[in-house]
């Protein structure tokens, strides 16, 4: 297994093993590492001739310092768990600086209004870190294909936005949420549950799954009114937003329309701790 912390250092690697022919798989991750990251990286190695991982807590994208000083940091932890699936990962898990050079700045994107929804109405300047790190990422990398997770959907459609604008020549592949055995979508937050808050928070995949069955008979209006009254009843958890929208331009739904592909998202706090999750309609 090879790790690399500087991007001169990962670039002259890639640049001696990589040829016209070579296909390069790219994980970018923030570490803490659980089952969803390691599907990513199978994906990866089962598509790719070549997988890279990044691991890196990219701190502009995070719009609440006290969330960015808690975000676990697991290094040790992710290496041993990138093991168990294959030693061939090619790991980058660089410093701020390497990245950013001194100047911690985001660059400002317009993502044809996908990014002033529900997290980015709610996170401001979100997406802009995550339009920076990403870009930023796959220049450096300069992969053939690269893998997130669908449980961030709207992060998903953003970096599919950012690789059409910017005309950047990678595959961009969603892969679908996986979750605890009681439906909570994995995430690298879980990681600063309790144990009994984990327990309660499988509230949170079973409101939606309730709410896509709602969907099929009742108005948006009345499955809303639906959600926010079950969390106002829990009370260690207070809910952000509910949303259903259109899965491609993230716009709420006013009206049901035949043809259209629907998905609910949901984002709820959980004493200070933020979740989110989502669940297609079709
Ligand atoms: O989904 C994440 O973990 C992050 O937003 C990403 C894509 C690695 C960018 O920092």
């Amino acid at each position: 297994m090879v790790i690399f912390e500087r991007q001169s250092d990962l670039k002259s690697h890639l640049e001696s093993i990589v040829t016209a022919k070579t296909t390069v798989g790219f994980v970018p991750t923030m570490g803490a590492l659980h089952a969803g990251h390691l599907s990513l990286i199978e994906q990866s190695l089962t598509d790719n001739d070549i997988t890279v991982m990044s691991i890196f807590v990219n701190p502009t994208q995070f719009n609440n310092p006290d969330d960015l000083k808690k975000y676990p940091r697991t290094l040790e932890k992710d290496v041993e768990k990138i093991k168990t699936v294959s030693d061939a990962v090619i790991i980058y898990a660089p410093t701020v600086d390497d990245i950013y050079n001194g100047k911690t700045e985001s660059e400002s994107f317009n993502f044809d209004g996908l990014e002033n929804q529900m997290e980015g109405r709610h996170r401001p300047g979100h997406f802009d870190g995550v339009g920076t790190i990403v870009k930023r990422l796959f220049e450096i990398v300069k992969p053939t294909n690269s893998y997130f997770g669908e449980k961030d959907f709207q992060q998903l459609q953003i970096v599919k936005k950012l690789v059409s604008k910017y005309q950047i020549p990678v595959r961009i592949i969603g892969r679908p949420i996986f979750r605890e055995p009681n439906g909570l979508a994995m995430s690298s937050r879980n990681e600063r549950l309790t144990p009994e808050e984990k327990q309660k928070a499988a509230v949170i995949f079973s409101t939606l799954q309730h709410a896509k069955k709602m969907f099929g008979t009742k108005s948006v209006n009345e499955v809303a009114k639906y959600v926010d009254k079950l969390f106002q009843k829990q009370k260690d958890f207070k809910l952000e937003y509910f949303e259903i929208a259109d899965e491609s331009t993230l716009l709420p739904i006013i009206r049901k329309s035949k043809n259209k592909k629907y998905r609910a998202f949901i984002a709820v706090f959980v004493n200070d701790i933020r979740l989110i999750d989502t669940i297609s309609f079709n």
